[in-house]
This record gives structure tokens, C-alpha cells and sequence, in this order.
């Protein structure tokens, strides 16, 4: 069976990199972008330009995520996260990329520094001018006190879940890495995402092409399946239950 097959490759690779979206963590409680009930098919995206040029977008933006705070805050890893972190405990899995921003790799044992956000991270702020870090419980409390989304004490400029909206740029550093790590792996295996959107989707392609074998983990069809060396189109926890503890 693929799960078989799963195991086998697992056992051959030496260097490992995983690559998660959205489906790692619906089982987790928080809902993915393009599924039916997902974050996509109820909002439109706000684009980086709009956030930036409209205070009306910042407190819309703002109100979503705080409706969010509930969810984020309950969520646990999963088995597929716990399994990576099986796997990467072992010393089989150097680094983890994620277009998650949930923080869930973290806390099922991987290193900060072993976890490549390329979509940066929800569990924090981050003014857009200076960089400088908020807490969400400050940007909650400057936002019920002003009824608006505050800006930097510092700099004056918006402050910002630590995420990367649509039309903003890719983190530099972040994209470096993963580039680095796709490009020297045996295995690479891509976990809960449609790979629909780039340049994150190109990373199981240059692995691929850089001689790394391809798994594909999805309950739907992707964009890179006709690539891959072996897909299983089933869901994440069940398919990686059997490695956690491993
Ligand atoms: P998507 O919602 O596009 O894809 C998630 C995939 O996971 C879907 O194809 C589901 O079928 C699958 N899935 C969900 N739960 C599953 C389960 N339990 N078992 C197996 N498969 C499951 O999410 P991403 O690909 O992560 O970026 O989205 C990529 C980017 O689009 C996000 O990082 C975000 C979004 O817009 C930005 O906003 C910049
Ligand atoms: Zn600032």
C-alpha cells in the first residue's frame, strides 16, 4: 500500500524535508484556505496594499483574527505533526518548511530555528515600518480602548499579525533555506497543501529536480501530483499516525 511504500522511503532517506500546509492542522481545529468551509470560501483575501493604504482594511484584517483567537489558542499538533517531530527528534529530518502560521511545528518539538515559516507566523505582531514585535493581547487592548487597529510606538507605521498577506514580500532569509534544504534532500514530502500558490509550490518541484524522491500527502488532488513519486490521497493523521513515537 502507499502507507507501505511511505514507510520504506522513510526508512531508506537519510535527509528528510517535510513541507506543510493548512491540512496538517484541520484536524487540529483550525480550518484550511481552499476546502469547503475553508478561509477562502468565506473571506476575500486583504491584499499587503489594501492593509497598508486603508485604516477600514487594518480593523477588518484585525477583527478576523482576534474572531480566531479561540481557535489558535485551543489547538494541539496532530499526529502529523507529531510525527515529524518523531522523525526529526531521530535526526532524520534536519528542518521543517511550513506555509503554516499556526505555530503548531514548534510545539510538538521542533527547534524555532529548524521550522522555515515562509508565511511568517499569527501568534505575534510585527510593526511594517520598523519590524519592531508586539503581543496580540497589546494590539487587542489598543484596539477595544481606540476602536481602531493601532500603529508602531515607535515608528507610527501599522502593526501587523507576522504573517505574509498576498502582495507582500517573501521573507528573504526564509526563502534562502528552503531553497538550500530542497536542494539537498533525499526525500522530500509535501503534507496538506493544494501547492497552489507560489512561490512556496515550487519547492517540491526543485527538490524533484534536484534528485530528492517526491511524496505528496493530500486528500485532494494537487497541482504537482503528476511529479511525484508516490501520492496518497487520504487523510494526513491516519496516514502518519503509525509514525509517531518512531
Ligand atoms: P489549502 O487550503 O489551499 O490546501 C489544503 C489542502 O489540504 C487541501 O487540498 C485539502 O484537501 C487538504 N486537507 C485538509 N485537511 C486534510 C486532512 N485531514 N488530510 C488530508 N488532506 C487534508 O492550504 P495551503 O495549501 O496551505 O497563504 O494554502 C497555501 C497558502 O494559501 C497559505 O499559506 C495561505 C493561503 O492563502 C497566504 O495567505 C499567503
Ligand atoms: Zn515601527
Amino acid at each position: 500500500s502507499g502507507v507501505e511504500r511511505l514507510g520504506d522511503m522513510i526508512a531508506e532517506a537519510k535527509t528528510i524535508v517535510p513541507f506543510t500546509g493548512a491540512g496538517i492542522s484541520t484536524e487540529c481545529g483550525i480550518p484550511d484556505f481552499r476546502s469547503p468551509g475553508g478561509i477562502w470560501t468565506r473571506y476575500r483575501p486583504i491584499e499587503f496594499g489594501e492593509f497598508v493604504a486603508s485604516q477600514e482594511a487594518r480593523d477588518e484584517s484585525w477583527r478576523r483574527r482576534f474572531a480566531m483567537d479561540e481557535v489558535f489558542a485551543a489547538a494541539k499538533p496532530g499526529r502529523g505533526h507529531r510525527a515529524l517531530a518523531s522523525l526529526y527528534r531521530a535526526g532524520k529530518i534536519p528542518a521543517i518548511i511550513t506555509q503554516n502560521i499556526d505555530n503548531l511545528h514548534q510545539a510538538s518539538g521542533f527547534a524555532a530555528e529548524h521550522v522555515i515559516e515562509l508565511h511568517g507566523n499569527t501568534t505575534f505582531a510585527k510593526c511594517i515600518g520598523c519590524g519592531q514585535a508586539y503581543q496580540l493581547g497589546w494590539v487587542k487592548r489598543r484596539f477595544d480602548d481606540d476602536g481602531a487597529a493601532p500603529n508602531c510606538t515607535v515608528c507610527n507605521e501599522p502593526v501587523k499579525t507576522a504573517t505574509i498577506s498576498f502582495g507582500q514580500m517573501m521573507p528573504e532569509d526564509e526563502m534562502q533555506r528552503a531553497t538550500e534544504l530542497s536542494q539537498h534532500c533525499d526525500l522530500f514530502i509535501a503534507i496538506g497543501s493544494s501547492l497552489v500558490v507560489w512561490p512556496a509550490a515550487g519547492f517540491p518541484m526543485m527538490a524533484k529536480n534536484s534528485g530528492a524522491g517526491l511524496v505528496i500527502i493530500n486528500r485532494e488532488p494537487t497541482e504537482q501530483d503528476d511529479i511525484a513519486d508516490l501520492v496518497i490521497r487520504h487523510d494526513i493523521g491516519e496516514t502518519l499516525g503509525p509514525f509517531v513515537g518512531n
